[in-house]
C-alpha cells in the first residue's frame, strides 16, 4: 500500500508576494520554489549543499535552499533571482553580469547573483577578498571566475547595492 504523507500548510512571502500552499514535510525548499511556485530560476546542481546553484535570500541572508525543508520557510521571507528584476527590467546587477560576460552556460548564475546581491547590499565597495569570500559557496563548473569577479567589481563601482 502506498505510504500516505500528511501535508502541512505553509505561508511564505516570496519576492514580495505571499503564497499559501500545503506541502509534504519532506519537500525541500528548492523543490517548493521550483515545483509549487514555478520559480525555476533557482537551480539544483548537487542537492548536497555544495554547489550553491540553489542560493536564495532567506530573511535577507543567503541560504542554500536544498538544505532546508519548505515548511521551515513558513512565515518567512524569501528573495529568489526572479525577484531581482523590476517592471520587467533586469536588475542592474544582472546587467553588469551580462556586460562583463560574467557567465558561460549560466547554470550557476542565479546563485552567484544572490550571493553578490547580499554582499553589495551590505558592503558598498568590497575588497577582492570580500568578493571571493561572498561567492565561496558558489561553484561555477565552467570555471569562468575571472569575468564573474569583473562583473562584481563593475556592479560595486556603480553602487548597485543601493539600487533597491
Ligand atoms: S543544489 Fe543546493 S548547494 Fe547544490
Ligand atoms: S557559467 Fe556554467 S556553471 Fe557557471
Amino acid at each position: 500500500m502506498p505510504e500516505t504523507i500528511e501535508k502541512v500548510p505553509i505561508t511564505v512571502k516570496v519576492n514580495g508576494k505571499s503564497y499559501t500552499r500545503s506541502v509534504e514535510p519532506r519537500m525541500l525548499l528548492v523543490e517548493f520554489l521550483r515545483e509549487a511556485l514555478d520559480l525555476t530560476g533557482t537551480h539544483i546542481g548537487c542537492d548536497t549543499s555544495y554547489c550553491g546553484a540553489c542560493t536564495v535570500l532567506f530573511n535577507g541572508t543567503t541560504a542554500k535552499s536544498c538544505t532546508m525543508f519548505a515548511f521551515q520557510a513558513d512565515r518567512n521571507e524569501i528573495l529568489t533571482v526572479e525577484g531581482l528584476e523590476k517592471n520587467n527590467e533586469l536588475h542592474a546587477l544582472q546587467k553588469a553580469f551580462g556586460d562583463s560576460y560574467g557567465l558561460q552556460c549560466g547554470y550557476c548564475t542565479p546563485g552567484i547573483l544572490m550571493s553578490t546581491y547580499q554582499l553589495l547590499s551590505e558592503t558598498r565597495n568590497p575588497s577582492e577578498k570580500e568578493i571571493r569570500k561572498a561567492i565561496a559557496g558558489n561553484t561555477c563548473r565552467c570555471t569562468g571566475y575571472q569575468n564573474v569577479f569583473k562583473a562584481i567589481r563593475a556592479a560595486a563601482a556603480q553602487g548597485i547595492g543601493e539600487t533597491r
